[in-house]
C-alpha cells in the first residue's frame, strides 16, 4: 500500500500530479500568489531553508523561476548545471540520488525525461518533492501558473473556452492543463495535427470524471495565406472563423521534438500550425494567446506586441505562484489541507509477471522498482501504473 503524505496543512506535501492538490488548496495558493506578487518576497520567510533543483532535462523558465522564488523568499539553492556532471554519470540511481539530496536540502524540484520519475523521487526522498515535468506525463506547476494566468487575465476559469493547439500527444503542459480546466469548469477545444491528438486515456478520464467532451479540430485553418485571405480548406476538421470567435484563450504548444521516435516523424509534423497576425485579426479582441514556451515557429514574432499575447506575462506569473508553493510546502504559510491522508492503494504485481506497458515509464530503466498498479473503479480488468498512470489490462484481482 502506498500512502500519499498529507497533514492538516500543505506543509511537507509532495506535488507530483495536479491531482495532488485539491481545488480549494489551489485557490488558496492563488490567493497567496497574489500576496507574493505584491510583496515580492520582501519578508525573507524562508531564510533557514535550502532548495535543491535536480534537472535531468533542459529548462529556462521552470528552473530559473523556482530558484528565483527561493532566493526572493530569503532561502538558498543548490543545483548542478548539468546532471551528467553529477554522479548520475557514474550510474547512480534516481532513488539514491534523491536520498542523498534529502540530507542537504529541505525541498527538491525535479525534472526528468521518464514518466513517473517524480513519483519515484517522492517515494525515496525524505524531503518534499515537486515535479517540474516527468517526460510527456505531467507538469503540475506549469498548470498552476496557467490557471493563475487565466484567472488573472479573464477574471475567472469557469466557463472559459480554451483551445489547446499543437502537439497534444506529447505536451505534458496540455495534459495537466486539460485536467485543471476540467476541475474548475473550463471548456476545452483540442486542435492537433493528425497523429498528435490528445491521448485517448486522458480524454476518457475527462469524460468519465468531469463529463467534459472537448470539440476536436486538426487545423487552425489557412490563416497564413495573407491579409484578408482567410481560406478554410473545406475540411470539417478545420477550425472555422465562427468557432474561433467562441474561443477565449488559444493555448499553443510547440511540436515536442525530443519525444518523437524518429527524425522522420518529427519532420512530418513540424511547421504544421502557427498563430499569426492574420489569425489574430479574426479572433475576438479579448482572446488571449498563451504558450508555456519555449516557442519554435508556432507563434509569429509579429504578434508579440499585441496586448492579447499573454505568454511573457504568463511566464512572469510563474514567480509568485512558485513563491507561494514553496512557502506553503515549507510551512511558512499555513494552507489548510483538504486531502485525506490515505489515498492510494497500489498493488505489487511483479510476481504475477505484470510490467507497465509504457516504454517511457521510469520502471523500464530503474530496475529496483516493482510493478505497482492502482485499480480502476469502473473496470475490474483494468489498472493504471502507480508511477506513470498508463492504463493496462490485468488478469489478476487487485483486491
Ligand atoms: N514552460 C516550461 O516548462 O519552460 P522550461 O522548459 O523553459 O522550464
Amino acid at each position: 500500500m502506498a500512502i500519499r503524505k498529507a497533514g492538516k496543512t500543505l506543509t511537507g506535501r509532495n506535488l507530483v500530479s495536479i491531482f495532488d492538490l485539491a481545488d480549494g488548496e489551489i485557490q488558496s495558493l492563488f490567493g497567496l500568489a497574489d500576496e507574493m506578487a505584491k510583496s515580492k518576497g520582501r519578508n525573507k520567510i524562508c531564510d533557514d531553508k535550502i532548495l535543491a533543483t535536480l534537472f535531468y532535462e533542459p529548462s529556462t523558465r521552470t528552473r530559473f523561476s523556482f530558484e528565483a522564488a527561493m532566493l526572493r523568499l530569503g532561502g538558498g539553492v543548490i543545483s548542478c548545471a548539468d546532471v551528467q556532471s553529477s554522479s548520475v554519470a557514474k550510474g547512480e540511481t534516481l532513488a539514491d540520488t534523491v536520498r542523498i539530496l534529502s540530507a542537504y536540502a529541505d525541498l527538491m524540484v525535479i525534472r526528468h525525461p521518464l514518466e513517473g520519475s517524480a513519483r519515484v523521487a517522492a517515494d525515496y526522498a525524505e524531503i518534499p518533492v515537486i515535479n517540474a515535468g516527468d517526460g510527456p506525463h505531467e507538469h503540475p506547476t506549469q498548470t498552476l501558473l496557467d490557471l493563475y494566468t487565466i484567472r488573472r487575465e479573464k477574471g475567472r476559469i469557469a466557463g472559459v473556452n480554451v483551445a489547446l493547439v499543437g502537439d497534444l500527444k506529447h505536451g505534458r503542459t496540455a495534459h495537466s492543463l486539460a485536467y485543471g480546466l476540467a476541475r474548475f469548469g473550463g471548456k476545452l477545444t483540442c486542435v492537433a495535427p493528425e497523429g498528435l491528438e490528445m491521448p485517448a486515456d486522458i480524454l476518457a478520464r475527462l469524460a468519465r470524471d468531469y463529463s467534459l467532451q472537448p470539440e476536436f479540430y486538426h487545423s487552425l485553418g489557412d490563416f497564413i495565406s495573407g491579409p484578408g485571405q482567410f481560406a478554410p480548406r473545406g475540411d470539417k476538421l478545420v477550425l472555422t472563423e465562427e468557432v474561433l470567435r467562441r474561443i477565449d484563450v488559444i493555448y499553443v504548444t510547440r511540436v515536442q521534438k525530443e519525444r518523437f521516435n524518429s527524425p522522420q516523424e518529427f519532420e512530418a509534423a513540424k511547421g504544421s500550425y502557427a498563430v499569426t497576425l492574420d489569425l489574430l485579426r479574426r479572433a475576438r479582441p479579448d482572446t488571449l494567446i498563451m504558450h508555456p514556451l519555449p516557442r519554435v515557429d508556432e507563434l509569429s514574432y509579429e504578434i508579440d506586441a499585441d496586448p492579447r499575447a499573454a505568454y511573457f506575462r504568463q511566464a512572469a506569473y510563474g514567480l509568485p505562484v512558485r513563491m507561494a508553493l514553496l512557502a506553503a510546502i515549507l510551512g511558512k504559510h499555513k494552507i489548510k489541507s483538504e486531502i485525506a491522508a490515505t489515498q492510494l492503494k497500489a498493488v505489487d504485481l511483479t510476481t504475477a509477471g505484470m510490467r507497465c506497458p509504457n516504454p517511457r515509464c521510469i520502471t523500464t530503466s530503474e530496475h529496483y522498482l516493482r510493478a505497482k498498479f492502482l485499480p480502476v473503479a469502473s473496470a475490474p480488468d483494468k489498472a493504471t501504473c502507480y508511477y506513470c498512470d498508463q492504463e493496462a489490462t490485468v488478469n489478476v484481482s487487485l483486491e
